[in-house]
Parts: C-alpha cells; sequence; structure tokens
C-alpha cells in the first residue's frame, strides 16, 4: 500500500519523516512517475491530477488545504473519499488572521493608516467592543475556531450557516430569513464560508445593502465570492467602512485593480491562513487510522453540498 504526496518538497520531508515513524508499513511516495499506480491507496493533492484514473485502488483523496473548490470533484470516482485539510495549523493561523483583521477594523486601522499618509492627526469616536457586533458567513472548523477567540473580548458574536448550528455563547442562524436577521445586526461581517454554487458571488450589493451603515467586511473565504466592484461602490458611497481582503479573484490581482491602493481597504496576498506541515501530517495519519478502523475520516467530503 503507498501514500503519493504531491504538493512542495519542504512539506514532504516532513511528511515523509512522521510517515516513517507513525505508519511504517505504508510506502510513502513523492514520485508519481516511478509508483506502482495500482498500489496507491492514498493521494495527497492540491488539484486533481490529470492521470487520476491510473490509480485504480484509491481509497481516499486529501487536499493539502482547507478549501476542496479546486478539486474537481466530478472527476473523483464515487467511491474515493475526499477529504478537506482539517488541522490545527491552519486553525491557529486563521485564529491569529480573523483577530487582527476584526481588531483592525474595530479601532478604525483602514482610516488612520489613511490619515497617517496624509500627515493628519485626527483621532476619531471610538465604540466599545461590547458595542461592535460581529457575524459569521459560515460556522465550519475555522470559524469556531475564530470565534474562540474572539469571545474573551466581549464582542456580541454571531453566525450564520447552511444547516442549524448551537455554538456557546453565539447567537446562531441558518437558511434565507436567518441571514437577513444576522446581516441586520451585524457591524464587522467576516465572511468564511466554503466556495460553492450556492456562495459564488454571495457578498453582492443586495447582501451589503442588509448590514447597518459603517458595516466593515474581512474576506477569508474565496475570491469568487466577493462581487468587487458591489464592495468598491459601497465603500465609497460610505456605506462600508473598511474591508480587510486576503482572497480575490483573480489571485493575484492585476497590477492596476483598484483593491491595491484603495484608502479602505487593506488586502493580503492569500496568507491568511496556510496548511502547516507537523500538524498536517499528524492529522492525515490520524485520518487514515480512522479510515483502517472502518470509520469516516474527519473532513469527509459530502459532495452534494460541495464541501
Ligand atoms: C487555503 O486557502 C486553504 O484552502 O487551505
Amino acid at each position: 500500500m503507498t501514500f503519493l504526496f504531491q504538493s512542495d518538497a519542504r512539506r514532504g520531508a516532513v511528511f515523509a519523516e512522521a510517515f516513517a515513524s507513525a505508519l511504517p508499513d505504508l510506502a510513502f511516495t513523492r514520485d508519481a512517475a516511478k509508483v506502482d499506480p495500482d498500489a496507491v491507496r492514498y493521494l495527497l493533492t492540491w488539484t486533481t491530477p490529470a492521470d487520476l484514473a491510473r490509480y485504480r485502488n484509491l481509497e481516499l483523496l486529501f487536499s493539502i488545504g482547507a478549501g476542496v473548490d479546486q478539486l474537481d470533484l466530478a472527476a473523483i470516482p464515487a467511491s474515493v473519499k475526499v477529504v478537506r485539510m482539517v488541522e490545527d495549523g491552519i486553525q491557529r493561523m486563521m485564529q491569529e488572521y480573523v483577530l487582527m483583521a476584526v481588531l483592525a477594523l474595530h479601532r478604525n486601522l483602514p482610516a488612520y493608516l489613511a490619515s497617517q499618509r496624509r500627515g493628519e492627526w485626527s483621532p476619531r469616536p471610538q465604540r466599545q467592543a461590547s458595542e461592535r457586533r460581529i457575524g459569521f458567513l459560515g460556522l465550519g472548523n475555522l470559524a469556531s475556531a475564530a470565534i474562540d477567540r474572539l469571545k474573551p473580548l466581549s464582542f456580541p458574536l454571531s453566525g450564520w450557516s447552511r444547516s442549524p448550528r448551537t455554538i456557546d455563547g453565539v447567537s446562531c442562524h441558518h437558511g434565507e430569513a436567518g441571514l437577513n436577521a444576522m446581516l441586520a445586526t451585524t457591524d464587522i461581517l467576516v465572511c468564511l464560508l466554503p466556495l460553492t454554487p450556492q456562495t459564488r458571488g454571495i457578498l453582492k450589493a443586495d447582501l451589503f445593502r442588509r448590514l447597518p451603515p459603517g458595516a466593515g467586511l474581512v474576506h477569508v473565504g474565496r475570491g469568487p465570492q466577493l462581487d468587487q466592484a458591489a464592495l468598491l461602490a459601497c465603500l465609497d458611497s460610505g456605506h462600508l467602512s473598511g474591508a480587510v481582503i486576503d482572497v480575490t479573484d483573480p489571485e493575484p490581482l492585476p497590477k492596476d485593480h483598484a483593491f491595491w491602493t484603495h484608502p479602505q481597504i487593506i488586502l493580503t496576498p492569500h496568507i491568511a491562513s496556510v496548511t502547516q506541515p507537523e500538524t498536517a501530517a499528524r492529522a492525515v495519519i490520524d485520518n487514515i487510522n480512522r479510515h483502517l478502523a472502518g470509520k469516516d475520516p474527519i473532513g469527509l467530503v459530502e459532495r452534494s453540498r460541495f464541501y
């Protein structure tokens, strides 16, 4: 039985060492050209390989990242279980980023950075955290982790998900009516949704209009979820006050794109959260052990919902 690793060499070295000690009977290789395709039971990759059909005995396909929208799910045989990366390192990085971004908007950082560039010393009124309502679009493992970090700061917290969820200390909403209710009471909206046909373009004018005037956006989902022109229009009209954007469409943005220089946008190059090889190797090994014990892996993708 073989585990075929198709990601970068640095992560590969960490995985190889972890696999050698935890799963010594499983062959680990990075070399698709030399592998016996029939021996490959497990594959870790970012995109769907063009020659996937060679691996006739494949059982689990692991995404190296938290998202699976880059995979062509239709090209993966139904017998293969597709697994999202759920690992502590990604969660920790997302916690840091969301905390940073929420605090940056809460404390008016985009406006102060713009004042600094103009050489202006201009203090603004400051709301208390208890008066700044944070709403999450998406309540998966990354959102839950970020919520845990925000809880001690006394922001009122709410969240919206496709199906009903219960999270202690969070006002949870679901469905279309739930989305309206949450948006109406959200001062900083954090998007942590997976990219699916339902969430493509979800951050659009109609949604922004349902937020209270002066609201901010933290976008750490996927680039195609955001209507960029609608965001720019809402920032320019003053309906939205600022945005922290980590994901765009395309990535990178063209050199002349308005996001690069917009005074109310803080833009980062899709670095909010990155798979950490030490913790990711542990998570994949645990999932192989679960699979060998007849259990579903953590992060199993439900293909009908695309995540
Ligand atoms: C990054 O965006 C990931 O999917 O891990």
